[in-house]
């Protein structure tokens, strides 16, 4: 064969490979409104980044028909490309071809671009769109998927590893997404099961549309499972390049520092005047982290889950950080199992890629009540507990209003290593509210009183005295827990000085196989 025969080759064989299962199936992915594998692909990355690897690989199965059934890259494109310039290594799924179901040799192709992402200490992205393990591959397919789980359990806390959803995403093409640190769900079109409506209706007999059961509204809201909820599958990619811009490439390094270009000590002036007068009225947290946050910036994660804590990235003169606040507009900001669960895997995460954690308080305490009790929020509350306490990143806290009992040691309090804790000057840090104090310590003398209207007037005065006493940040200043109460207008500034203080902080913890976090 001649040379430019040769290259002719080579050009046919790679149009072909682009594909994928044919233009039938192509006009298909397009009529569900969803994108190609590639076309994704191509919004990811920057412009003409993307170097494609094993384009050539076919399925090696010889039964069922398969063998009349060769696509060059067997359903999966894998490679890497830059965003923002920085290396990441991407996989993406095409559902065309044996709807994007995962075979020995894709799960080869997968497990080649994750171990070089973590050779070089890059993020991995992977752009899920699949039927799961492909039926006619039997064991060998589940061996494949075992494979990127290991490697995804062995990435966890090295590399950032972002999960896009873009399709119907089946069995182990669940699995893998739920082991990497955040899942990214494109409303109407993609959806998450271990198994679809039909087995459902087979095993247990109930009757279940994809969307109720899987849907991307359902694991943004219900489950947790989906981190984001995207309108589409561009937004969706656009997601994932704004989350990486908040992060290391590798858990060696510091996340990317960008040129701020508004006053570091402007007054927020509004902020004196945020808290209501009665503590019993809400307010949006989410206001007041826009209002300090640099250009009034703030990428929340879990948005639409567990409403009565609020996580996020922001950044202060341009450094990023992880926020953590309660969020008194949902149950008053109670911490209950969801909130708990939320909150402690994000400081996981935060700590794992050398994120500060700034955390706002405004929280009454534990919910309390059987349900809680029955589903164990002992347990997944000790989870935020034990994330707080064994982070070594830079911990800055804020305690705007309330802040009692055993929710205000959980939220990052000075005896769990919080490096620099302030109070606004309306912090309530007590042991437990006015009123349940008053109930627990003058019961008997309430009860001792026989007309009401007395009862009641105690009962108002003790709550009054009991608050004059313990509703204040000047308590807990006293004893040096927390380090100084400071102007709310003054917040964004201290902030900033906290965080470049700590910009240096070394904290290791005892040597260990690994902590044995209540799960
Ligand atoms: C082989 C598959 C496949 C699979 C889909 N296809 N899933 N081929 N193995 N797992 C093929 C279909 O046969 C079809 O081929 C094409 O892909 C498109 O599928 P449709 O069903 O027509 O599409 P749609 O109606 O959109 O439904 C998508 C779906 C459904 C919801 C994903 O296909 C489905 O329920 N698939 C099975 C899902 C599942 O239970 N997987 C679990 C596997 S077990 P043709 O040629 O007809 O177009 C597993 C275990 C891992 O993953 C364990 C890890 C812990």
């Amino acid at each position: 064969m001649a040379n430019q025969d040769k290259i002719n080759e080579l050009i046919e064989k790679r149009a072909k490979a682009k594909l994928g299962g044919g233009e039938k199936r192509i006009d298909s992915q397009h009529s569900k409104g969803k994108l190609t594998a590639r076309e994704r692909i191509d919004i990811l990355l920057d412009e003409d980044s993307f170097e494609e690897f094993d384009m050539f690989v076919t399925h090696r199965t010889h039964s069922f028909g398969l063998e009349k059934q060769i696509y060059l890259s067997d359903g999966v494109v894998t490679g890497h490309g830059t965003i923002d310039g920085r290396i990441v290594y991407v996989f993406s799924q095409d559902f065309t071809v044996f709807g994007g179901s995962l075979s020995e040799t894709y799960a080869l192709k997968i497990c080649k671009i994750m171990d070089m992402a973590m050779k070089v200490g890059a993020p991995i992205i992977g752009l899920n769109d699949s039927g799961g393990a492909r039926i006619q591959e039997g064991v060998r397919s589940l061996a494949g998927y075992a494979e990127i789980f290991q490697r995804n359990i062995m990435a966890s806390g090295v590399i950032p590893q972002i999960s896009s959803i873009l399709g119907p995403c089946a069995g182990g093409a669940v699995y893998s997404p739920a082991l990497t640190d955040f899942t990214i769900m494109t409303d109407k079109t993609s959806y998450m099961f271990v198994t679809g409506p039909k087995v459902v209706q087979t095993v247990t007999g109930e009757v279940v549309t994809t969307e109720q059961l899987g849907g991307a509204s359902i694991h943004s809201t219900k489950s947790g499972v989906s981190h984001f909820l995207a309108e589409n599958d561009e937004e969706n990619l656009l997601l994932v390049r704004k989350l990486l811009s908040y992060l290391p490439s590798n858990n060696l390094e510091d996340p990317p520092v960008i040129k701020c270009t508004e006053p570091i000590d402007r007054f927020d002036d509004e902020l004196n005047e945020i808290i209501p007068e009665n503590p019993n009225l809400p307010y949006d947290i989410v206001d007041i982290i826009t209002i300090i946050a640099d250009r009034s910036e703030f990428t929340e994660v879990h948005r639409n889950y567990a409403r009565n804590i609020v996580v996020g990235f922001a950044r202060f003169n341009g450094r990023p950080v992880g926020i953590v606040a309660n969020q008194p507009k949902y149950y008053a900001g109670v911490l209950d199992i969801e909130a708990s669960r939320k909150a402690a895997r994000f400081v996981r995460f935060c700590d794992s890629f050398n994120v500060p954690i700034v955390t706002l308080v405004d929280v009454p305490g534990f919910l309390p009540g059987t349900g809680q009790e029955y589903g164990g929020i002992i347990l997944h509350g000790a989870k935020l507990l034990f994330a707080y306490g064994e982070a070594t990143v830079p911990k800055v806290t804020i305690t705007l209003r309330k802040s009692y009992g055993g929710a205000h040691d959980v939220m990052s309090c000075k005896q769990l290593r919080g490096d620099v804790n302030y109070a606004w000057p309306s912090a309530e840090i007590a042991v437990m509210g006015a009123k349940g104090a008053v109930e627990v310590l003058e019961g008997r003398n309430i009860r001792n009183i026989e007309n009401v209207d007395e009862q009641q007037k105690f009962i108002v005065k003790k709550e009054g005295e009991y608050s004059k006493k313990f509703a204040n940040p000047y308590e807990a200043a006293k004893y040096g827990f927390i380090d100084d109460v400071i102007e709310p207008r003054n917040t964004r500034f201290r902030i900033i000085r906290a965080l470049e203080l700590l910009a240096n902080k070394k904290e290791v913890n005892p040597p260990k196989k690994h902590s044995n976090i209540p799960l």
